[in-house]
């Protein structure tokens, strides 16, 4: 029999990054340039309900029931047997493999969630769809994050742009005129959920500032979907320059991110912001399609370890 395969992107935050975990709007993108993928094979000799884990990218080769019960392919996996209500598996190798960088803000963990149920349900033979995909691979972050705003998996799943408010069906979000994004990665891994939780501990420290600073990214946001939706994209870069501001001030950027940023602007970028949960990971730039080497250069000579 052959592998039955599931696939799915990677994703930026454009814009309301934290923020989003408090109700605030948020705006992603799908980026398909990188992709996570996942092939279920039979395996007929094994024993049955037998689960092999193949994640040659990290070195990971084992029984699904030798991992921890809170680790997130076992959540994914779980998720999968829950919404099929099946209570065990026909014996099946799942191989594993990514191309989005890991702890990056670049939504690896979600796409990898997404691909497991997409391949797994498939290869059972009853493909489940995106909404189910969208609520296992919620499951799976919540697990991790405890307050993920599911801005990750909706993007992931749906694979397009969208205006997102936590616990609202996301907004489709039409590209008025198509626009160029460059992707620095500061090579620093940053756990999303150790990010999360301090942002957490000052909002509760500190309510009316986190309010504030939230709220005036808010409105960075609903400018933003305007542009996008209606406007002239080099109006973006004052937006995304604003919103790396706020999050400096949010208390999320780091040297490597601000470095990066600086440089893309200092190269000509029409604007820069971290993307993501910060203190690591990846920022982005607007950029004039004809500049995008330029700034690439200069993401790499600041420091940059891709983009
Ligand atoms: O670091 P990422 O790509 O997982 O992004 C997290 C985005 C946050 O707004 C910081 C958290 C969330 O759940 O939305």
């Amino acid at each position: 029999m052959p592998a039955i395969t599931g696939s799915a992107p990677g994703k930026i935050i454009l814009f309301g990054e934290h923020a989003v975990v408090y109700g605030r709007p948020a705006l992603a993108v799908p980026v398909n340039q990188v992709q996570a993928k996942v092939s279920v094979f039979a395996a007929p000799g094994a024993e049955p309900g037998q689960v092999i884990i193949d994640a040659p990218g990290i070195g990971l080769k084992t029984g699904l029931e030798r991992l921890p019960q809170d680790h997130p392919l076992v959540l994914a996996v779980l998720g999968v047997m829950n919404h099929l209500s099946l209570s065990r598996l026909p014996a099946c190798t799942l191989r594993i493999t990514s191309t989005i960088p890991i702890a990056a803000g670049l939504g690896s963990g979600a796409a990898v969630s997404v691909a497991i149920a997409r391949a797994l349900s498939s290869f059972l033979g009853k493909p489940l769809n995106d909404e189910n995909v969208n609520e296992i691979a919620f499951a799976v972050d919540q697990a991790h994050h405890g307050t993920p705003s599911g801005v990750d998996n909706t993007v992931i799943t749906y694979n397009q742009p969208v205006y997102f408010v936590r616990g609202q069906p996301f907004e489709r979000l039409p590209v008025k005129y198509p626009f160029t994004l460059v992707i620095g990665n500061t090579g620093v891994h940053s756990a999303t959920a150790a990010v999360v939780s301090e942002v957490r501990r000052r909002w509760q420290s500190d309510p009316n500032r986190y309010e504030a600073l939230f709220d005036r990214i808010a409105d960075l946001s609903r400018q933003a979907r305007q542009v996008i939706e209606q406007g002239h994209p080099p109006d973006l870069g004052p937006l995304m320059n604003a919103n790396h501001a706020l999050l400096i001030e949010t208390g999320v950027s780091s040297a490597e991110l601000d470095r990066l940023v600086d440089a893309a602007r200092a190269a000509g970028a029409l604007g820069a912001k971290l993307c993501g949960a910060g203190w690591g990971g990846n920022m982005i730039a607007l950029v004039e399609p004809g500049s995008a080497d330029r700034i690439v250069d200069a993401l790499k000579n600041a420091g940059a370890v891709n983009t």
